[in-house]
């Protein structure tokens, strides 16, 4: 079959690869897939196989519970790892080499860049986003593409800019491939380090953005819709507390315009919180 296709269909494609996150040619050369080989048909097996074991009656799950349980790790020793370098940080210096000396996630070997925090360390308020995307990986600093730009302009309406009053960062150092969703291993690694961060730039107030950052920094299974807007008080491990505010990811806002009113108010929650504190 030798079928011409139209620019405008290949452009359209191209289009639509980069909006599902396919924004990067892993190769030189295309595969052509309808070229390859057939695959091999599995054998048969000889022996007829064994006759299904019965289901077991299984009791009723148990009510919910807020934590997020054992989390599967491909190697618990990586966390355990990633805990003791942290531990043994005193700086947010020092964090940031071990992390770019780390080699324990993955996702680094994907990454172009480690993308570990942007804005003033000491602020008052510390944002902890998702995971670095493509425009962060390209130029290493997190909240740089189009959601951050987004992020910007709304904290700029209650005053405050990463140039003067705020750190962020992200609970993942390292984009995932095609902006998936970070599986929970990967955010365990990172974790060990995003809380020793946290310790270390003693921010008054955490926001976390998203609901991917909710759930892995207060090891909760409640989702974004529930815990958005409601201040509760992180215990971290060196006995602090800070006080944290989830609210929704600045790309959800751009997917839905309707719920930057339920943002908003989070920001003038923020905004009284600090306040509250003397901070403003
Ligand atoms: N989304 C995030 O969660 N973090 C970034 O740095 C960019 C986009």
């Amino acid at each position: 079959m030798n079928q011409t296709i139209a620019r405008e269909d290949i452009e359209s494609l191209l289009r639509w690869y980069v909006d599902q996150g396919i924004d990067e040619a892993i190769g030189e050369e295309a595969i052509d897939r309808f070229a390859a080989p057939p695959p091999q048909a599995a054998p048969l097996p000889v022996q007829p196989p064994a006759p299904a074991a019965p289901t077991p009656i299984r009791p009723l799950p148990a009510a919910p519970t807020p934590l997020r349980g054992p989390v599967p790790i491909e190697s618990p020793q990586l966390v355990e790892d990633a805990r003791a370098l942290a531990q043994r940080c005193n700086s947010v210096e020092e964090l940031e080499a071990a992390v770019r000396a780390f080699e324990g996630c993955a996702l680094k070997r994907t990454a172009k860049n480690t993308v570990f925090a942007d804005g003033v360390v000491g602020s008052p308020v510390m944002i902890v986003g998702e995971a670095p995307g493509a425009d962060e990986d390209r130029l290493g600093k997190p909240f740089v593409g189009v959601s951050g730009q987004l992020m910007d302009r709304m904290f700029d309406a209650i005053g405050m800019s990463r140039e003067r009053d705020l750190y962020i960062t992200n609970i993942l150092f390292w984009r995932p491939p095609g902006n998936r969703t970070p599986t929970l291993a990967e955010q365990a690694v990172c974790m060990a380090f995003t809380r020793r961060h946290i310790e270390l730039a003693k921010p008054k107030v955490l926001v976390l953005a998203g609901g991917t950052a909710a759930k892995s920094v207060l090891d909760t299974t409640e989702g974004i819709m529930r815990l958005r807007g409601k201040w509760t008080n992180l215990a971290l491990d060196d006995g602090s507390t800070v006080p944290t505010l989830p609210t929704f990811h600045p790309a959800y806002l751009l997917r839905t315009p309707a719920s930057k009113r339920q943002s908003w108010s989070d920001l003038l929650s923020l905004d009284k919180k600090l306040r509250e504190l003397g901070i403003r």
